[in-house]
């Protein structure tokens, strides 16, 4: 299948191009570097370097023919939307229609879309399945949710298909560990630097954290399957910050020295999303462990030193 994957040079859509080329598919990229970078794209996809919000994605559109798009570009820093909410919309909602635009001209027939358990706010009650309210307390949770209707819009006006991956944490080598990234990327890596870790709150905060390769083979899944739904992918597992060091320990064998900090204004107390639509739609269950997964990245980031 040709296949275009917007975000090819992030974290998870270069595990996503990986996967596809193992599976003989045609892959082009589309990313404008802002985070992504250019060795993170596989070898044997064609990366453009161009803006989503630019007209160029016309003229990638008209060159590649794609017949499915795999939307991971946005900016993804929820502190940052929190600051600048237009730059958030600019890029997130304009910069989508921008592409489903071009999408519809040069007859893309699917688009999988990365959304987020953002878009369901503090949950009610975890864990939270696909028709729980859309409680979203960030710009960045409500420009992920604003494209997902999107999406419905341009599949009833111009029969494009969807399916819509609300991803839960998600971890795995690659992982910017500098940036906004997630706790694991940056606990690992402090841990193989020998670095303190810092933890806000009590540390009982949960996440649901479901490994980078999981959610490539969702994405990989998503090609044919699951049209027109909303789909969580997650581990439905509850995990909490302190539980998350623990395991980084034993697997490791690193002790780490820990700094306690205040909570973070703001911070959501518990999360993990419900899989078992994803277990029907896809056909997909989480295969990594935890523990298995913070192994890999302990690897990467002791390899990347
Ligand atoms: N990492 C997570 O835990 C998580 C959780 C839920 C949803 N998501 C979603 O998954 C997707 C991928 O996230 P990631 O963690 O790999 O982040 P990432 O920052 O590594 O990847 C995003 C990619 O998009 C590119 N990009 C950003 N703005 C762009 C623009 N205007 N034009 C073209 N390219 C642009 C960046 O250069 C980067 O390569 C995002 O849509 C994000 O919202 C991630």
């Amino acid at each position: 299948m040709r296949v275009l994957v917007t975000g090819g040079a992030g974290f998870i859509g270069s595990h996503i191009v990986e996967l596809l080329l193992e599976h003989g598919h045609d892959v082009a990229v589309i990313d404008n570097l802002s985070t992504g970078k250019e060795e993170n794209v596989p070898k044997g996809a064609r990366l453009y370097p161009v803006d989503l919000t630019s007209w160029r994605i016309q003229e990638v559109l008209a060159a590649e023919r794609p017949e499915v798009i795999i939307h991971q570009a946005a900016q993804i820093d929820v502190r940052r939307s929190v600051e600048n909410p237009a730059m958030d919309a600019r890029v997130n909602i304009i910069g989508s229609i921008n592409l489903l635009e071009h999408a519809r001209e040069f007859g893309v027939q699917k688009v999988v879309y990365a959304s987020s358990a953002a878009v369901y706010g503090n949950p009610l009650s975890v864990p939270v399945a696909e028709d729980h309210p859309i409680l979203a307390t960030s710009p960045y949770g409500v420009s992920k949710y604003v494209v997902e209707r999107y999406l419905y819009v341009y599949r009833e006006l111009y029969g494009i298909d969807f399916t819509v991956l609300r991803y839960a944490n998600v971890y795995g080598p690659r992982q910017d560990p500098l940036g906004e990234g997630g706790v694991v990327a940056i606990f690992t890596h402090r841990l193989a630097k020998g670095l303190p870790v810092t933890i806000f709150g009590d540390g009982e905060q949960t996440r649901d954290y479901v490994y980078v390769g999981d959610v490539a083979r969702a994405n990989l899944l998503a090609l044919t399957q699951g049209g027109g739904e909303v789909v969580n992918i997650s581990c439905a597992r509850e995990v909490s910050v302190n539980q998350l060091l623990q395991i980084m320990q034993d697997v490791t064998g690193v002790q780490a020295t820990v700094h306690w900090a205040p909570k973070r204004p703001g911070e959501i107390d518990r999360s993990a999303l419900a899989n078992d639509r994803a277990r029907r739609v896809l056909g997909w269950r989480p295969s990594v462990t935890l523990a298995e997964g913070i192994e890999r990245v302990f690897a990467y980031e002791r390899a990347s030193l």
